[in-house]
């Protein structure tokens, strides 16, 4: 059982996943994604791999789409601001960075009911699995499924424990790649 004493620490290992369920405009997947930011130690083009695969641990769910929207700008600019701070000068909109933080953002903070388990369209709401690759670790697969599905067997959600419905896969790329979705 996760202590919430444990948050703090938890959140500092940029692997460790978070799920919020009911995301409004994104204060606690901020303070999540501040924290592991924080945690960086690389420099150089290892800290934008590891700004990416942080956020590749961060889930959220909003019933509204304006909340959802508000939570996406809002968690953009974090990460920007992190980058001007990292690396002296504003990010480029075209950089491989922040056209792969935009997806990973737009793919892992979605909208939903947590309850239905279901969309604002009656449809399934798709999750991102993004496995990083053991021997590429600057690389990372991603996957699609259903989160309905993290509830087979029981209800409690178990993200990933799942098999995901007929799989998308991507072809495992480098973290500053992913914006080009290239499927297997
Ligand atoms: C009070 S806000 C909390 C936001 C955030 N958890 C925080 O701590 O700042 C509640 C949010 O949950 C959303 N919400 C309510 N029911 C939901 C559901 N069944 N699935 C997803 N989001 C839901 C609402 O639209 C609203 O944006």
């Amino acid at each position: 059982m996760l202590s919430v004493g444990r948050l703090p620490e938890l959140a500092a290992d940029i692997d460790a996943t978070f799920l919020e369920p009911a995301m409004g405009d994104g204060n606690f997947v901020a303070a999540i994604l501040t924290r592991k930011l924080a945690a960086i130690r690389e420099g150089g083009r290892s800290w934008n791999t590891s700004v990416l695969r942080a956020m590749c641990s961060v889930y959220g769910i909003e019933l509204l789409r304006d909340n959802l929207a508000d939570a996406h700008r809002r968690v953009l600019a974090l990460l920007i601001d992190a980058a001007k701070a990292q690396h002296g000068r504003r990010p480029r909109p075209d950089s491989a960075f922040l056209k792969s933080a935009d997806l990973i953002i737009k793919a892992n903070l979605v909208q939903g009911n947590t309850l239905t388990r279901r969309d604002d369209r009656g449809g399934p709401i798709i999750l991102s699995q993004w496995s990083r690759i053991a021997e590429h670790p600057s690389q990372v697969q991603r996957v699609l499924f259903d989160f309905a599905g993290s509830f087979a067997a029981s209800d409690t959600p178990s993200l990933f424990s799942v098999v995901a419905t007929p799989a998308i896969r991507y072809q495992p790329c480098p973290y500053v790649e992913v914006w080009k979705e290239t499927q297997e």
